[in-house]
């Protein structure tokens, strides 16, 4: 799995933003995208805790979120859908720095795809670094683009 990915990820275009066609759906789905990340990260949060967590159910993590993270360059964030637009906690900021948003979008892809090799190799003790990488992932996006809860 990991070189198609890899190479996926190496052909990897970050497009300009799209207007959005129904702006409240589009925040609506774009955070049940997100919650489906955050539920996928549970599994790691287990794992840096110490708790039983097995090598195989690493990277089916690592491949969900990598999966999300590779849409949300493919429209999860159309234009209009900043704050004030729903319950969104987008900041106007992604648009105005779109390629450092795609940016960081592009970072959790290549953390999680390294997740995901090392997971495949089995050796559980070698997780915690590439594992504490992706939760940076996700903290440095939201640091800047999203707005505090
Ligand atoms: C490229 C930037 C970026 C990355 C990377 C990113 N997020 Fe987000 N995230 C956002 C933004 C912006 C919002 C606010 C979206 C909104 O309210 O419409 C958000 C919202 C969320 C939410 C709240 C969803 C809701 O129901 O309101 C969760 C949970 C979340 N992110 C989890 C994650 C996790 C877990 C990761 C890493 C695996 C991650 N995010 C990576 C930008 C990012």
């Amino acid at each position: 799995m990991a070189l198609p990915v890899m190479l996926a990820f190496g052909l990897g275009l970050w497009p300009g933003p799209v207007p959005a066609g129904d702006p409240t759906r589009a925040v609506a789905e774009r955070q049940a995208e997100m919650d489906r990340m955050a539920e996928a990260m549970r599994v790691l949060g287990r794992f840096l805790k110490g708790e039983a967590v097995t090598a195989a159910e690493i990277a089916a993590g690592a491949g969900a979120i990598h999966r999300i993270a590779a849409g949300l360059a493919a429209g999860l964030f159309p234009e209009g859908t900043a704050i004030g637009v729903g319950n969104s906690a987008a900041r106007p900021e992604i648009w105005q720095e779109w390629d450092l948003f795609g940016q960081y979008a592009t970072d959790l892809r290549a953390a999680a795809v390294r997740l995901a090799a090392v997971a495949a190799t089995g050796d559980v003790r070698a997780l915690r670094e590439p594992v504490v990488a992706v939760v940076r992932a996700c903290g440095a996006c939201h640091e800047l683009f999203r707005k505090k809860p």
